[in-house]
């Protein structure tokens, strides 16, 4: 009987076995790279804002507390976004007649609050909660980096469920000595080991179980 396949044809269909395989590979190597990519999770992205507010300026040169302008931080879900009142106690006085701060000027007039675009937005189906965070020894920096030096705010994180989900599973890598919460400098070395697992302890963390329940975040 003829041969229907030679050597060659044997080799051909092994080498374009490889190929498929190494394609396919790639494939879902770039799916799951562009699913975590800025496009989709909005990382890095810096947004127009209606006032080229900086923090580099207020936070890092001025040493303004986050709690000044954030005053819901710690005690509701939400961080609270500055009135155009908190604005003016400075700059009724300082910079007055700066053409940068005419939106500032505006809105007081108008008595209509500066619209500040969202940097940070996580689907409705998902709950979060700052005063818990902050309660167990979770700082700003940890979530949103060093926003200290950032002329405009962008978001440092993913905010995706496996990042979150990363932490809730050994929050101990993560934790801090609450006096430290509005440190921006702060690492998590600055604690051994030892030190952040007893911080646990003090803090009274929920089990593991606890915190990767799905209705922890999905309620
Ligand atoms: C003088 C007021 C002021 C102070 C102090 C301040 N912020 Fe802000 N913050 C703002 C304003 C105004 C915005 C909205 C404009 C922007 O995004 O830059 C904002 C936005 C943010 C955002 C992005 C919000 C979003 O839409 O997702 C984060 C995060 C943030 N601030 C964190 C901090 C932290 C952390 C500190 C302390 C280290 C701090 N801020 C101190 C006024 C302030
Ligand atoms: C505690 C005082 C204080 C508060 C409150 C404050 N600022 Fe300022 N702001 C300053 C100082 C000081 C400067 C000068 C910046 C610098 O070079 O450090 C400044 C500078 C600015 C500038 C740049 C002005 C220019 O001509 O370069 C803008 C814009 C600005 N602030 C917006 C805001 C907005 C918006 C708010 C409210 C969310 C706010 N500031 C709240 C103290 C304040
Ligand atoms: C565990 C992570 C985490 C920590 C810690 C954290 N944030 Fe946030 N922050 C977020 C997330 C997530 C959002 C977006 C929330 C949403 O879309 O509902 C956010 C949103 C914000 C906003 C926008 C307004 C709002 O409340 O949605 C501000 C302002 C802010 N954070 C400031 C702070 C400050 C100041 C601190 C430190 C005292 C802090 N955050 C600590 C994760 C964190
Ligand atoms: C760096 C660590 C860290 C990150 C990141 C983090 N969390 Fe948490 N989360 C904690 C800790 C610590 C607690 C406190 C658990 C406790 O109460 O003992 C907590 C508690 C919570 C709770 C419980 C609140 C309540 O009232 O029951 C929710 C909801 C939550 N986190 C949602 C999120 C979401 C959503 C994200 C991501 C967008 C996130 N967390 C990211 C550390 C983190
Ligand atoms: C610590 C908080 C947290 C926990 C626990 C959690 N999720 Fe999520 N989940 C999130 C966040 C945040 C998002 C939004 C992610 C985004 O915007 O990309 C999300 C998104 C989702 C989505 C939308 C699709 C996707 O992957 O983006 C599904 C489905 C989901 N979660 C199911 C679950 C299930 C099932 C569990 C329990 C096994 C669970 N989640 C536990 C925070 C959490």
């Amino acid at each position: 009987m003829a041969q229907f396949f030679n050597k060659s044809a044997n080799n051909i269909a092994r080498i374009s076995m490889v190929a498929a395989a190494v394609l396919a590979g790639v494939g879902g190597f770039a799916f799951t790279q562009f699913s975590r990519s800025s496009y989709l999770t909005g990382r890095y992205v810096e947004k127009q804002q209606p006032v080229q507010f900086s923090h580099k300026h207020h936070v890092g040169d001025d040493g303004i507390d986050c709690r000044y302008c954030h005053q819901t931080v710690e005690t509701t879900a939400t961080a609270g976004m500055p009135s155009t009142q908190t604005c003016m106690n400075c700059h009724s006085q300082l910079w007055a007649d700066s053409p940068y701060l005419e939106p500032v000027r505006a809105s007081f007039r108008d008595n209509k609050p500066i619209e500040w675009e969202r940097v940070h937005d996580l689907p409705e189906y998902t709950y979060f909660n700052h005063s818990i965070h902050v309660a167990k020894g979770v700082g700003c920096s940890t979530c949103h980096g060093q926003i200290d030096n950032m002329p405009a705010v962008y978001q440092e994180n993913t905010l995706q469920m496996e990042w979150c989900i990363a932490c809730h599973r050994a929050p101990e890598k993560f934790i801090r000595p609450k006096k430290e919460i509005f440190n921006m400098a702060w690492q998590d070395g600055d604690l051994d080991e030892k030190e952040r697992k007893q911080l646990k302890d003090d803090l009274k963390i929920r089990s593991k179980e606890m915190m990767t329940s799905c209705s922890t975040c999905h309620r």
